[in-house]
């Protein structure tokens, strides 16, 4: 699905993408290739088979939590968009120090690598886990920053680090927070994201599983095609050292969702609600004032873009196996103070 050079100009020649053999990585190295860029890619995993032929795109695999490899990868890039990292709650539930290296140790690394290099733009792809629990809607960016998962501590220290670097060193950093994305080549044993959830289960002819109220449970969906557009204006046209929510500025609620979801593959879905937590049961909404201030606009409507994935995963896709509950499997260890880390029940990680 591609919609038309609504892009902004994009004065750089050569850029590097972090984690850009990843499920948001691979879109954008597809559009950076459609501009005619020169295009590294930097990932410890192999290039994807479909990034292989694109124009002007090349890998160097480097794994960021070493500074020496990261220098290297990134020489010669004028712009580098970092993406690179873990992107699951769960994950990090299960091992927060592997969670801490990636993102916070890995950011850090990334950040230095490009003031000794003299980058030109740092594109930093951070969550709006960050906010933690929502004490507003919808959220501005100077809303409390009050994670309650380790990948969203991990993802802020990013966030802090970057922009230390920008107030001491004049780091021309800019950050996103993607609210929940959603599109083509979500991995389904590690995608948490509700929209193809929703899907897989529905198009296996199973009810959907969904935790909390179905109602007060909204979140803001963007399509990985509109979020990558996003980073271009971030690259563009973003103001150094400065945060921009990147969402649609339009809330569904888990009913809404499911009646979508029933209108793109032409069969009414059933919703098996379980309400016995309520953790997650809040709108999580961007506001986007800023990022509209940049002149993007949001193109994929969610009606489309389910249409869309319906028939790309076609009949009984693989069904979910990433949990939407966190919590520590094991029981909590002596390190651990009692009730810190036993019995963690949170369910507002799909960003
Ligand atoms: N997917 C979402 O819903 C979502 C929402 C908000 C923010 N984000 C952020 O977007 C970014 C990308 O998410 P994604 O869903 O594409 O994740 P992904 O897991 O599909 O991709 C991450 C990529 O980073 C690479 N990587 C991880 N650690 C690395 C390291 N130390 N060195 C080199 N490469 C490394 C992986 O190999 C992988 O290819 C993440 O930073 C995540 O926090 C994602």
């Amino acid at each position: 699905m591609h919609h038309g050079p609504h892009l902004p100009e994009t004065p750089y020649a050569s850029v590097a993408v972090t984690g850009g053999a990843g499920f948001v990585g691979r879109h954008l190295v597809t559009a950076l290739s459609l501009l005619s860029l020169k295009v590294t890619v930097v990932d410890h995993a192999p290039l994807p088979a479909e990034l292989e032929a694109l124009p002007g795109v090349s890998h160097v695999r480097a794994d960021l939590r070493d500074y020496g490899e990261t220098l290297l990868a990134l020489q010669g890039a004028d712009a580098v968009f970092h993406l690179a990292g873990n992107a699951s709650g769960t994950e990090s539930v299960a091992d927060p120090r592997r969670d801490f290296q990636l993102n916070a140790l890995g950011t850090c690394n990334v950040g230095n690598a490009c003031l000794e290099l003299g980058v030109r733009r740092l594109v930093y792809l951070s969550s709006a886990i960050v906010y933690g629990t929502p004490l507003d809607s919808p959220i501005r960016e100077d809303h409390p920053t009050r994670p309650f998962l380790p990948y969203g501590a991990s993802k802020l220290s990013g966030e802090l680090t970057l922009r230390s670097l920008y107030a001491t060193a004049g780091l021309p950093v800019v950050i996103g927070r993607s609210f929940v994305v959603y599109g083509p080549g979500e991995d389904p044993r590690r995608a948490g994201g509700e929209v193809s959830q929703f899907l897989r289960w529905h198009l296996n002819e199973r009810p959907i599983p969904v935790v909390g109220d179905i109602d007060l449970k909204r979140r803001d969906f963007i399509h990985v095609e509109d979020l990558c557009r996003a980073m271009l204006f971030l690259a563009a046209r973003g103001a150094d050292g400065e945060t921009y929510n990147l969402g649609t500025g339009t809330a569904v609620s888990m009913r809404e969702l499911a009646a979508a979801v029933g209108t793109a593959t032409g069969r009414p879905a059933l919703l098996d609600a379980d309400t016995s937590s309520l953790a997650d049961s809040f709108t999580l909404l961007a506001d986007v004032t800023r990022l509209t201030g940049l002149g993007f606009a949001p193109r994929i409507p969610l009606t489309e873009g389910l249409t869309a994935l319906t028939s790309l995963l076609g009949a009984f896709p693989e069904v979910p196996s990433a949990r939407a509950v966190f919590r520590r499997e094991a029981p909590a260890r002596r390190v651990l103070t009692a009730g810190a880390a036993a019995g963690v029940r949170e369910e507002a990680g799909t960003c």
